[in-house]
């Protein structure tokens, strides 16, 4: 099995801490480690190969470094040139892997998830390596607690083993609208993609073939200049700028017939904005709230205070979300910070 864990996203919900420089991943949000660290830290004890990190080739130090602190054993770190979406990112991983002439079981993981029971997940793995290694598009699903429209729903088909551990997808829909998502919910057969998936990479690259063929290509040729520099793994600039910019969910998972689910329970959760750290906080105060920081507050309840420079002062609020660095403060409603984004938008716009 070897690991490819997808490092280049922008992580935007979680301004003004996620920057283009220095994304959600390279943060310690949950712990003293990165996000991108606590992946590759909960891998140890699994028996796999050193995992390759795909990331922008503008975080190539960054990554480089935060894996050196922890003397962390990699498989190389692949640069895009420019992002287009995890379809393209896990295609250069898989011709990567299988460059050594091998057809590895590909463990593909999001570089900005928490989870918090590792034993249980390094169980399902086991599980769905079973199923890869069938030919299965396996991912991990989560029993939704709400009706989240920022995920892909898994609708449960036929038991694949004797242990009930691993299911054919009946149906995959990613990011349904709001209403389509409150059915799946109360229907109570769906489970929410984690986002991380388990297949041989050769699985992967015939199911891009068939239901996104010009990704497949583009990723190719980009590939066939490949060069390796120190740790760096570089592909051709120009021609990956033409690939089409889709993700797995949408290019493959959706469309595949060859989609299982093994079901995960393992304090999953993929920290996509404030509100999320403050639910999944180890530590909150009797009033609810959770600090990080400097921060003073009198009759305040159930919110986020985040002080990095100076000190913040709450009084008589409840359920905001005050985040403080440098050189931007964010005041929000703590059930409104997925609107977040609007002003990140509008940000770029302005830049
Ligand atoms: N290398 C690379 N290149 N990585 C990328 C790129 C890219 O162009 N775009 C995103 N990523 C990384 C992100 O850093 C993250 O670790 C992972 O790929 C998933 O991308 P997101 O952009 O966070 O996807 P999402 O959260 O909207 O949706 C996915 O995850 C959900 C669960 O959190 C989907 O798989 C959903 O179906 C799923 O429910
Ligand atoms: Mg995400």
């Amino acid at each position: 099995m070897k690991p490819v864990v997808l490092a280049g996203g922008s992580g935007s919900r979680l301004w003004p801490k996620s920057r283009a420089a220095l994304p959600k991943q390279f943060l310690s949000l949950t712990s003293e480690h990165s996000m991108l660290q606590e992946t590759f830290l909960r891998l140890e004890g699994l028996d796999a190969g050193d995992p390759i990190v795909i990331c922008n080739e503008a975080h190539r130090f960054l990554v480089a470094e935060q894996l050196r602190q922890q003397d962390i054993q990699h498989g190389g770190i692949l640069l895009e040139p420019v992002g287009r979406n995890t379809a393209p990112a896990i295609a250069l991983a898989a011709l990567h892997a299988r460059q050594q002439g091998e057809d590895p079981v590909l463990l593909v993981l999001a570089a900005d998830h928490l989870i918090q029971d590792t034993k249980a997940f390094h169980k399902a793995i086991q599980h769905a390596e079973r199923l890869a290694e069938d030919g299965n598009l396996v991912t991990f699903g989560i029993v939704p607690d709400s009706p989240h429209t920022g995920y892909g729903y898994i609708r449960r088909g036929e038991q694949l083993d004797q242990a009930e551990t691993g299911f054919a997808v009946a149906e995959f829909v990613e990011k349904p609208d709001m209403e389509t998502a409150k059915g799946y919910v109360s229907n109570g057969d769906y489970l929410w993609n984690s986002g991380m998936f388990m297949f041989k990479a050769s699985r992967y690259l015939e199911e891009l073939k068939a239901n996104a063929p010009e990704i497949l290509n583009v990723c190719e040729q980009a590939f066939e200049t490949e060069s390796q520099d120190l740790d760096f793994v570089r592909i051709d600039a120009d021609i990956f700028a033409q690939c089409p910019e889709d993700s797995i969910d949408y290019a493959v998972m959706e469309k595949t017939d060859a989609a299982a689910v093994v079901p995960l329970d393992a304090g999953w959760n993929d920290v996509g904005s404030w509100s999320s750290l403050w639910e999944t906080a180890q530590r909150k105060d009797a009033q609810g709230n959770v600090t990080v920081g400097d921060v003073m507050m009198h009759d305040t309840h159930d919110s986020y205070i985040n002080a990095e420079e100076r000190l913040i002062a709450v009084v008589g609020l409840d359920n905001v979300v005050v985040v403080e660095t440098k050189d931007a403060i964010l005041v929000a409603d703590k059930n409104k910070v997925q609107d977040i984004k609007h002003v990140v938008n509008t940000l770029k716009e302005q830049h």
